[in-house]
């Protein structure tokens, strides 16, 4: 049976053999190349691919397996032998999973082009074996998931061209790049994502390459970069991508020995300190020059403009320059108009001034032109009209008001514009709305704009729309169903958001919903079942009744649900506890009731901020809000809770740690946050840091638990107007960042423990209205300003009180010893309470910006120039990474 199956089974394809080169003779190709040997290592290599049956399909046995797809062969050395293996996926949808790097591979010798990249082989290693393929000159394993350290072995491939080992997810390492010295043919090395922190001289290892044209070292976590070569091999080297590293280190002067070749130069975003070197005049054949999200001081470069100036026969090159989020100063010269092919110019975020008139903007070719949030006065006629068509407008802080710019109305193209915070007043004039059918982002937000906004539902691209914090009255418009983020907050839009629910079929796309601060009546449309994607709802200061819907619980995806100082009643929609992604909860500031459910303690592990103050909850605080490890703010301030405070909120481990320093962290939509920001700050006003806890105005019984003083990160704790008995903690002095502290109208006793001296930063706190004894602490006294803060105690005694502590009635009070520890850090320490921490306005909004920013961007600051697009604040940096390297591609 096996036998007579095999023998039919050669018959086939001795048959279909004949057809195969039948076919081929009728297509005047006698002869077949394939040579037998390689063919069974192809078909060996195919194996170990799986689910790829459609990039195979053309791999048939019988036939010649040059003309298989991917496979090419060459007879250069008199015999044919496969040459090429091109094996790149086409992105998720054709990405095969290779099991591993089949080394059949090493019977095709004669193989100088291999390209597996955008493939997955699962975490695998790159194969030492290919180091063995010694007539490689091209190799690229991008995208293609291998992890661990790159071998050494590659350093075999003395005929290696082009290298690419990129986009491997971080998870590829190189500790040492010595080998790089035997691939002296190289010209193009992409090694962007690959983990190079450990390794010491790495510029070294280039210096080997004399013929390297492309270097690519984006996102390698390198740290160190040497200022200074004493000889440069690598003089012909066109584009350098040292972006998204942590150099920490100025600008290198090497650039400038190399500067006839260079033609991109890339540092964005790799920690680069120090001024920028005036010494581009050389620079001839620069097109684009990005130095962005740096910390770069100093001023413009005014050779920039000079480059090539006293050669006549090159016309300066640059094309795109970027130099924003610096803290770059003084104004833009005005050799930068001789720059005449500059297609973009941002110098967004930096502390540059003067005034920009139609003379420094005289570039015909200029499609991107950002100035917005420096100090620069933009003062064009309005009846200019500029040589330019823009495709992206950032005019952001520019005091272009109060007239709204008419010159605008010669751009018709533009996808992005954002004249916001320039002053200007009155109405839109209609023009403005009907003028560009392309527009994707629109940013009008902090001027003084009226009138009502028009239908936006036949702008079709739109997907971010900023007006907030104008004068914009009138009902909600209707929206396209392109609208990722809407953010009308601060104006004076009246009626129901149930317009909103027309944007909410199917796969649409909003994820950012800020309606707040408005006056938006009626209740909240239960219609959220479709609203898939949003991450951000936010309709706080509102005029909103009815109780929460029940579809609020279908948006899975959320992570702030913000529906503060409204006035919707009834219990919350157990539909909510599916909400499991919530970083804000804010329902503060309605007419809530009932008790709090469990689930927000059990099921919303993320939770940072819960505000559930100023409603008609009742009951006992539930056990399960302990589970809340990460909340930085907690507030169930204004209810009729009951009960004891518990004690597991030492599991508060988030409050229970120090701040480190928060780093920075880009993000290019800052301003979409603002008004987020503000609800935020309006929430708590007096609480300089994010720090809260705040259970004030209930009617809470029993003794305040000594856990709470473990909660040594806190910067605001009130647990005033309560029914609280016992002892104010002995150990209170350990919260030493505690810069509010409310305790007053309870029925405390005892003597103030001593150690509330070390609270440094105390700047405003109330002891009145309890039954607090014994004498003021020293050194204590001196920050507290007020008598006010200490009166209604009827046994309290000492500054500042009038009452004298030597009168016996003030004597010994204190119910138990002190914590020794603490006590003794009191003597040393308690009289240097001389510095108090005023600047709380600015404190906040500063630390507060770089916490919410934090929560958005964490994870996207070390993946940014990868395909993360599951997560909202990635989508919104990836669409400007798109938008530039399309603008790039236009060029190539
Ligand atoms: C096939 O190629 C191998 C090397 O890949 C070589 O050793 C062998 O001689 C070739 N066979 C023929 C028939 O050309
Ligand atoms: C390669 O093959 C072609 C025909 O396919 C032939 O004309 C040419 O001479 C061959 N070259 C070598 C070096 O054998
Ligand atoms: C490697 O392949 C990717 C696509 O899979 C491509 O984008 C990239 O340019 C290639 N690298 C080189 C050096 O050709
Ligand atoms: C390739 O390189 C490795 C390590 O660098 C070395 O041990 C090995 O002997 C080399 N193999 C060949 C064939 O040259
Ligand atoms: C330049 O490259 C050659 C060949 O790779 C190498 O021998 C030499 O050491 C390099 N020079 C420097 C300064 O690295
Ligand atoms: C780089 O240029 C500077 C001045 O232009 C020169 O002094 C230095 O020797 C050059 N260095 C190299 C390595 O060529
Ligand atoms: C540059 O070229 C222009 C004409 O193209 C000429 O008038 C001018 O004199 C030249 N300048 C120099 C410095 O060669
Ligand atoms: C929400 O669901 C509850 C129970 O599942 C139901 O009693 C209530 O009527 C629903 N509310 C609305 C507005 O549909
Ligand atoms: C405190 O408790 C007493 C009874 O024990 C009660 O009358 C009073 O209203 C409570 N005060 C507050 C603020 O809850």
């Amino acid at each position: 049976m096996g036998i007579v199956y095999l023998i039919l089974k050669t018959i086939v394809a001795v048959l279909s053999c004949v057809k195969s080169s039948a076919l081929s003779s009728s297509q005047g190709n006698l002869v077949v190349r394939c040579n037998e040997s390689e063919k069974s290592a192809l078909v060996k290599f195919r194996e170990d691919f799986s689910n790829s049956m459609d990039r195979f399909s053309s791999w048939i046995t019988e036939e010649d397996c040059c003309n298989w797809r991917g496979v090419m062969c060459s007879n250069k050395t008199g015999q044919w032998h496969v040459t090429m293996l091109d094996l790149h996926g086409h992105g998720p949808a054709e990405s095969s999973q290779g099991n591993q790097v089949s080394d059949s591979l090493l019977d095709l010798p004669y193989l100088s082009y291999l390209d597996l990249s955008s493939n997955n082989f699962l975490q695998g290693q790159v194969p030492e074996f290919i180091g063995s393929l010694k007539n490689l000159e091209y190799l690229n394993l991008s995208n293609a998931n291998f992890r661990g350290m790159i071998p050494d072995h590659l350093g075999n491939l003395s005929q290696l061209q082009y290298l690419d080992l990129s986009g491997n997810e971080y998870a590829l390492r190189a500790n040492k790049l010595d080998w790089l010295h035997g691939l002296s043919s190289l010209k193009v090395l992409e090694l962007g994502g690959v983990d190079l922190s450990l390794v010491v001289n790495w510029l070294d290892a280039v210096n080997m390459l004399p013929s390297l044209v492309k270097l690519g070292f984006f996102a390698c976590e390198l740290n160190t970069l040497p200022l200074r070569l004493s000889a440069i091999n690598f003089t012909q080297l066109q584009i350098l991508d040292l972006s998204f590293n942590k150099f920490n280190s100025p600008m290198p002067y090497w650039l400038f020995n190399i500067s006839q070749s260079l033609s991109v130069i890339n540092f964005r975003r790799s920690q680069l300190r120090g001024s920028i070197p005036d010494a581009f005049e050389s620079m001839s054949y620069l097109t684009i020059f990005d130095l962005s999200d740096n910390y770069l001081t100093g001023e413009f470069p005014k050779t920039l403009g000079l480059i090539a100036d006293d050669d006549n026969s090159t016309r300066p090159s640059l094309r795109e320059l970027y130099l924003s989020n610096n803290q770059l100063k003084g104004s833009l010269p005005p050799s930068i108009a001789q720059l005449s092919e500059l297609e973009v110019l941002d110098l967004a975020s930096n502390s540059m001034d003067g005034v920009i008139t139609e003379d420094f903007l005289n570039f015909s070719h200029l499609q991107v032109l950002v100035l917005s949030s420096n100090s620069f006065m933009v003062n064009i006629s309005s009846d200019w009209t500029p040589p330019f068509d823009l495709d992206t407008i950032g005019l952001q802080s520019c005091q272009i008001g109060p007239d709204f710019p008419r010159w605008l109305q010669t751009q018709k193209d533009f996808v992005s514009i954002d004249i916001s915070s320039n002053n200007i007043s009155g109405i839109v004039p209609d023009w403005f709305w009907n003028i560009s059918m392309k527009v994707e982002y629109m940013n009008l937000s902090s001027n003084n704009l009226g009138g009502k906004l028009p239908d936006f539902s036949s702008k079709l691209n739109l997907s971010v729309l900023d007006m907030s914090n104008n004068s914009f009255f009138g009902p909600l418009p209707h929206f396209s169903l392109s609208m990722m983020s809407l953010i009308l907050a601060e104006n004076m839009i009246t009626g129901t958001i149930s317009p909103i629910c027309e944007s909410l079929v199917v796969n649409n796309s909003l994820s950012y919903l800020d309606l707040s601060l408005n006056a938006l009546s009626g209740t909240i449309p239960d219609c959220w079942t479709q609203g898939n994607n949003l991450v951000v709802l936010n309709l706080a200061y509102n005029e909103l009744s009815g109780m929460i819907p029940n579809s609020t619980g279908h948006l899975v995806h959320l992570k702030a649900l913000i529906l503060g100082k409204n006035a919707l009643s009834g219990e919350l929609p157990a539909s909510l506890k599916y909400l499991t992604n919530l970083y804000v909860l804010d329902l503060g500031l309605n007419n809530l009731s009932g008790k709090i459910p469990e689930w927000i303690g059990e099921n919303m592990g993320n939770l940072m901020i819960l505000r559930l103050s100023d409603n008609e909850f009742d009951g006992n605080i539930p056990l399960q809000l302990c589970q809340l490890k990460d909340l930085k703010y907690f507030n169930l301030a204004g209810n009729s809770l009951s009960g004891k405070i518990p004690r597991c909120i030492d599991n508060f481990l988030t409050m229970a740690m120090v701040e480190a320093d928060k780093s920075f962290i880009y993000d290019p939509y800052t301003v979409y946050r603002k008004t987020l920001l503000n609800v935020l700050i309006r929430m708590n006003p007096v609480s300089s840091k994010f720090m809260v806890f705040d259970l004030a105005l209930n009617h809470l019984s029993g003794d305040i638990p000594g856990e709470i003083t473990s909660l040594v990160g806190l910067t605001f704790l009130s647990l005033s107007n309560n029914n609280l008995t016992g002892e104010i903690p002995p150990d209170v002095g350990s919260m030493k960042l505690l810069e509010y502290l409310y305790l007053s109208r309870n029925s405390l006793s005892c003597s103030i423990p001593t150690s509330i001296s070390l609270l440094h930063s105390l700047a405003h706190f109330n002891l009145s209205f309890n039954n607090l004894s014994g004498k003021i602490p020293s050194g204590f006294q001196i920050a507290s300003l007020d008598a006010s803060s200490f009166i209604g105690n009827q046994h309290l005694c000492g500054l500042p009180l009038t009452e004298d502590c030597s009168k016996p009635l003030y004597n010994d009070f204190s119910c138990r010893i002190e914590n020794k520890g603490l006590q003794d850090e009191v003597k040393n320490d308690g009289f240097e309470v001389t510095s108090f921490y005023f600047g709380l306005a600015a404190g906040f909004a500063v630390s507060f910006w770089a916490f919410w920013i934090t929560l958005l961007l964490s994870r996207s600051c070390r993946y940014a120039y990868f395909q993360f697009l599951d997560k909202w604040s990635d989508k919104i940096y990836v669409m400007i990474a798109i938008k530039v390297a399309r603008l790039r591609n236009k060029q190539a």
